[in-house]
Formats: C-alpha cells, sequence, structure tokens
C-alpha cells in the first residue's frame, strides 16, 4: 500500500467531521449521519486508488452510498485497496450533543479486511503494554489482573470501559467484584478501544459487545498501535447465524487481530466530531474551523495528530442545508 494514503485519507474523516459536527446537538442523527457520508464520499473519490468498500453504511439497495462493494478513487490502475469506513461513529452522541463522536475509516490491502455482518460481536480491547495478555475466554477478574501486572498497576488503579447497556450488566458486577474502576460510554466503542492504547485518556482495558463493523474498524486502529484487540460474532438469530456460516465463521470462533485484518499494513484515520478524549471536536470560528485528527499505519507503527484549519469559503459543500 502506498505511504502517501495515509495523509491523503485524513482530508476523508475531516470533511466528514466538519459535515456532521453542523448537526452537534440538534437531535438529527440520521442528518448529521448523511452529512458525514455524504462529505466522505465527495472526498474519497479524488484520492488516487482503486478502492472497494467492504464495511460501510449497507449493502447496495438500503444505502445510497459509502455501501458494501462500492468502487471509490479517482485511478483504478492506483493501489487496489479494500475500505471499511463508518462515516459517523456516534450518530447518536452527534444528535444529543455529548462526547467521543468521530469519522472513522480503515484501509487495507484487497482482501485483508474481515467483511464483518451488521450484528453484536463481543470485544476486549487493550493498549500495547497489555497486548497478549488478555484473553476474550479468559474471566473479566482474570483479564483485569493481566493488565494491571502489564501496566505495573494495582487493579483497583484499572479503568475498565464499557458501553452502558443492559447486557453489560454481569460484566460490571464482575468489575466491581475485582475492585476495579470503570468508564462508562453511552456510544462508540471505537474510540473507546482505541482510548485504551493511550494512558492521557485514562482507561486500560474495553470490554462488551458492539456492533461488528466497528469491531474490525477499531482492530486496525489497535494493530497499527500495538495494542490487542479479540473480537466473537454474536448472532441473534437463526439468519444471522446463517450469515456468518456463509462466512466461514463458526459462532464461537475468536477472531485474532490477524483474522479481523491481514497481513503487516493497514491505515486507520480518524477525526474528532465533538469533543473526546482523544480527539478535540470540530470547532467553527468565524469563517474558519479547526479538526484534530489521528492517523497511524500498521507497517512503520507511525502515529499522527493532525490538526487541521479549514476555510470555510473554500468548502461551501460543508455547510449545513437547512
Ligand atoms: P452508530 O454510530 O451507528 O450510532 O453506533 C454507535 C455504537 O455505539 C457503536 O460504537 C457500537 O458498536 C454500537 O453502536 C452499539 O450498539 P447498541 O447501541 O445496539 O448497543
Amino acid at each position: 500500500m502506498k505511504r502517501s494514503l495515509s495523509m491523503e485519507v485524513v482530508r476523508v474523516t475531516e470533511a466528514a467531521a466538519i459535515a456532521s459536527a453542523r448537526w452537534m446537538g440538534r437531535g438529527l442523527k440520521m442528518e448529521a449521519d448523511d452529512a458525514a457520508t455524504t462529505a466522505m464520499r465527495q472526498v474519497f473519490d479524488s484520492i488516487p486508488m482503486d478502492a472497494t468498500v467492504v464495511i460501510g453504511e449497507g449493502e447496495m439497495d438500503e444505502a445510497p452510498m459509502l455501501y458494501i462493494g462500492e468502487k471509490l478513487g479517482s485511478d483504478k490502475s492506483g493501489p487496489q485497496v479494500d475500505i471499511a469506513v463508518d462515516p459517523l461513529e456516534g450518530t447518536n452522541i452527534v444528535a444529543a450533543g455529548s462526547g467521543n463522536a468521530l469519522t472513522v475509516l480503515a484501509i487495507a490491502d484487497r482482501g485483508n479486511l474481515l467483511h464483518a455482518p451488521d450484528m453484536y460481536m463481543e470485544k476486549i480491547a487493550v493498549g500495547p503494554e497489555a497486548a497478549g495478555k488478555v484473553h476474550l475466554d479468559a474471566s473479566v477478574t482474570e483479564n483485569l489482573k493481566a493488565v494491571a501486572a502489564a501496566k505495573n498497576k494495582n487493579v483497583e488503579d484499572v479503568v475498565a470501559t464499557l458501553l452502558k447497556r443492559e447486557r453489560h450488566q454481569p460484566i460490571v458486577d464482575e468489575i466491581r467484584a475485582a475492585g476495579a474502576r470503570i468508564k462508562f460510554i453511552n456510544d462508540g466503542d471505537v474510540a473507546a478501544a482505541i482510548n485504551t492504547a493511550f494512558d492521557e485518556t485514562g482507561v486500560d482495558i474495553m470490554f462488551g459487545t458492539g456492533g461488528a463493523p466497528e469491531g474490525v474498524i477499531a482492530a486496525v486502529a489497535l494493530k497499527c498501535l500495538g495494542g490487542d484487540f479479540q473480537g466473537r460474532l454474536v448472532p441473534s438469530n437463526d439468519e444471522e447465524i446463517a450469515r456468518c456460516e456463509k462466512m466461514g465463521i463458526a459462532v464461537n470462533t475468536i477472531l485474532q487481530m490477524n483474522d479481523l485484518v491481514k497481513g503487516d499494513d493497514a491505515i486507520f484515520a480518524a477525526t474528532g466530531v465533538t469533543d473526546g478524549e482523544l480527539l478535540k471536536g470540530v470547532q467553527f470560528k468565524g469563517g474558519h474551523c479547526t479538526t484534530e485528527s489521528v492517523v497511524m499505519r500498521a507497517k512503520s507503527g507511525t502515529v499522527r495528530f493532525v490538526e487541521g484549519r479549514h476555510r470555510l469559503d473554500k468548502k461551501p459543500n460543508l455547510y449545513i442545508k437547512d
């Protein structure tokens, strides 16, 4: 994969973040998502690559843009890559005006990203120090102890993060019984997974069940960061079980990082839409706005934080259309 792609794709997440941030706190999650998707789609087509969407806004008949199988890029003789997008990770977050919404994408050489079906996935994520020390089949207590040892902390000092959902009550009970602390999130488990790799975010491990497509995107980020991510699909009915079988994934199989994203190269990019622990959200200041993004590449392990200052008069498409 061309290294320059990583700098190109930040423009994609930036544009999506600027467009969707316009909808912050307006209670309109579909509009926020549409704005991000439209902006992302436009910028993708200016990048010299021959790309196919493998994780996107849905199947062709249910999504007008960034649907699974859609071809993107301006140069069919450019690098052949597969793309996973979540134009707005945290649609409810933006609608509610809360924190940690991101625009995210992941890119890998063709065939290297798991085509995760739209169902739940049980997940565990940690940063580099605890990579290889946790396991989805170990108990919550064992995993907390492993992270504490790897990070030279007491279990009481470990902070676990997870989506605030009723289905997570047994995990919550076990974390509390072990004496560790919890940082709940209302939405956005891609940001939560990435945060485990950055000390300044204050979280050490992510547990819980969330979207499988988000799991693949988070796995790419943690591969770039040298962390660990494991997932297990959780089909909720016979149709979803059949979908797993069709993909050749046994329902109880633990998907390791290399199953989720094959090979030694991949790119991840994200831009903050609303303020989060790692990235500030879009700030509008009269005629311009600022963005904060992170872009990373697995092969080199380079992580770049990119601050953007954008002239809005030069980007008329990113204005809200009432
Ligand atoms: P959207 O961006 O599609 O709203 O997803 C947000 C999210 O919180 C994901 O981060 C997470 O994986 C999933 O939804 C959890 O699903 P649910 O809300 O059904 O528990």
